[in-house]
């Protein structure tokens, strides 16, 4: 049978391990897309080097540098793939390091926020690069990562990065870097509109008479029911509220209260800030 893992002779560096780096390589593991001896990380304290092989299994280097030429391909069949996984403002003085130390067939992957495919390849002097934009649900593998390449990038390296970013949860290839803006201010920035909404439901159930835990448990299960309830429906999201708005009921009631209030101008602008702060903050890093 044909081999259809794209990652099967793949080699992974991850420089910098921390939350996203590792939520990657515990998924890849766990769905046992790429072994251990795979995977190599990079990072500068000892403790943290120690805890990802013990628990990984995975060879780790306080070089970066090192990290990077341990994964460059030795034979045709080969491939490599460098995910990026600092922080913003740690970027720069890791691509001061890693700067020339890539051969032309390995595919660099971005995760970090802002940065622009222009701003590594310039700075790398290597043209392969993949700038993706995930979410933190990704952590428990539940999340959503926007993610658009380079024109150097070849379709076979493509399907590496969709399996790969599938640790995290589901993928969205889009055209550009405008609309890694867009994802950023949607679903990057997304949850942050949900649990603010999520703080607010919970609260108003207290302000009612409920304990908080009972509180909780009725908001996450009715946001996470509607969310599944709206997927599997294909239903869209007015025609949902439709269906439980009687006339003169509660829901309509809610309703005339949340628009009165500007609930959906007030996300609608939201969303739009963000984007714009998106857009600016790529042009610092
Ligand atoms: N977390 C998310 O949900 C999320 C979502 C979207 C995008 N991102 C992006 O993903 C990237 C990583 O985020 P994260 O949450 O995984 O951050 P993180 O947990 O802080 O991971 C970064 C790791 O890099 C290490 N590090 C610091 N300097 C380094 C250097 N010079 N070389 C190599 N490693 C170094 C840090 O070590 P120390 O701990 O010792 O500082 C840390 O363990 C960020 O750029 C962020 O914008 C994250």
């Amino acid at each position: 049978m044909a081999d259809t893992n794209p990652l099967s002779n793949c080699h992974l560096a991850f420089v910098g391990c921390g939350v996203m780096a590792e939520a990657i390589i515990a998924g890849l593991l766990r769905r046992k897309l790429v072994g251990p001896e795979q995977i190599v990380g990079s990072h500068p304290r000892q403790a943290r080097r120690e805890e990802m092989h013990v628990k990984y299994g995975i060879e780790m280097f306080e070089s970066n540098r090192e990290a990077v030429t341990e994964t460059a391909p030795e034979v045709p069949d080969d491939s490599s793939v460098v995910v990026l996984a600092v922080k913003p403002q740690r970027l720069h003085g890791v691509l001061e390091e890693l700067k020339g130390g890539f051969v032309k067939e390995q595919l660099v992957v971005s995760i970090v926020a802002g940065a622009r495919i222009e701003t590594i390849t310039e700075q790398l002097l290597h043209a392969s690069v993949v700038r993706t934009m995930p979410n933190t649900p990704a952590q428990i593998g539940e999340g959503v990562t926007a993610w658009t390449a380079s024109s150097e990038v070849t379709e076979k390296q493509e399907s590496q990065v969709c399996a790969m970013l599938e640790a995290l949860g589901k993928t969205v290839r889009v055209e550009n870097e405008r609309q890694i803006d867009m994802a950023t201010a949607l679903s990057a920035t997304g949850p942050t509109y949900i649990f603010l909404v999520m703080e607010a439901l919970i609260d108003a159930g207290v302000h009612m008479g409920f304990s908080r835990h009972v509180a909780q448990d009725l908001v996450h299960q009715t946001m996470l029911g509607a969310v599944l309830f709206a997927r599997e429906s294909h239903k869209h999201p007015a025609e949902l509220r439709n269906m439980v708005t009687s006339p003169g009921g509660t829901s309509a009631e809610a309703i005339y209260q949340m628009e009165k209030g500007s609930l959906r101008t007030v996300l609608s602008k939201a969303v739009w800030a963000a984007f714009q702060r998106a857009e600016s903050l790529g042009k610092t890093i």
